[in-house]
């Protein structure tokens, strides 16, 4: 087994840890907690599963950075970023910007206050916007992955 092979698997497996985690907070947890909470306690909620989630998140997507970023390096990949058939390049190192922004920018320096705060003033409406970015957060996410996977095998 080549390093190129243990790269690609430490890959995969920190996206569907990592994108996984996002499909079972945006489809299971955000909707129950719809549910079962009251508006004004629906982000508290949300927080104790989320900030768990989170935390394991801090490492599968830093994981699936480098691991790909290494490929890209050791597949001497990075005349793709100039060809547009290779837009799920693009999209995958999109999507994992987006989230380390969020994971390690946001979350830590205003995210949270800042929800806390519109949470007061519009518990139903925050709550929806937290709904809908994870549904677009998502999709993009599994557009890439399918890109991805597509595109390995030849199809753009
Ligand atoms: C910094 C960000 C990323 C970089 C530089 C990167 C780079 C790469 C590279 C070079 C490959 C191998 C391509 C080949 O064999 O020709 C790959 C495969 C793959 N990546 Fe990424 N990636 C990143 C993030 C992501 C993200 C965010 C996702 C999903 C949302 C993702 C999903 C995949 C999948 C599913 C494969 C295909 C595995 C296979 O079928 O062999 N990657 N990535």
């Amino acid at each position: 087994m080549d390093d190129l092979a243990i790269a690609r698997a430490i890959h995969v497996l920190s996206v569907v840890h990592w994108i996984g985690g996002v499909a079972m907070v945006t489809a299971v947890i955000l909707p129950a907690v719809a549910r079962l909470a009251e508006p004004a306690r629906r982000l508290e909620l949300f927080h104790a599963v989320e900030s768990r989630f989170s935390a394991q998140a801090r490492v599968s997507v830093p994981l699936a950075g480098i691991t790909g970023f290494y490929m890209t390096d050791r597949l001497g990949a990075w005349d793709r970023f100039a060809d547009p058939a290779f837009w799920w390049m693009h999209a995958m190192v999109l999507v994992w910007t987006l989230f380390m922004i969020v994971l390690f920018v946001a979350e830590p320096l205003f995210l949270h206050r800042w929800f806390r705060a519109r949470m007061e003033a519009a518990p139903e409406r925050t709550f929806a916007f937290v709904r809908r970015a994870h549904w677009i957060l998502l999709t993009l996410a599994s557009v890439t992955v399918a890109g991805a996977v597509l595109g390995v095998h030849g199809v753009f």
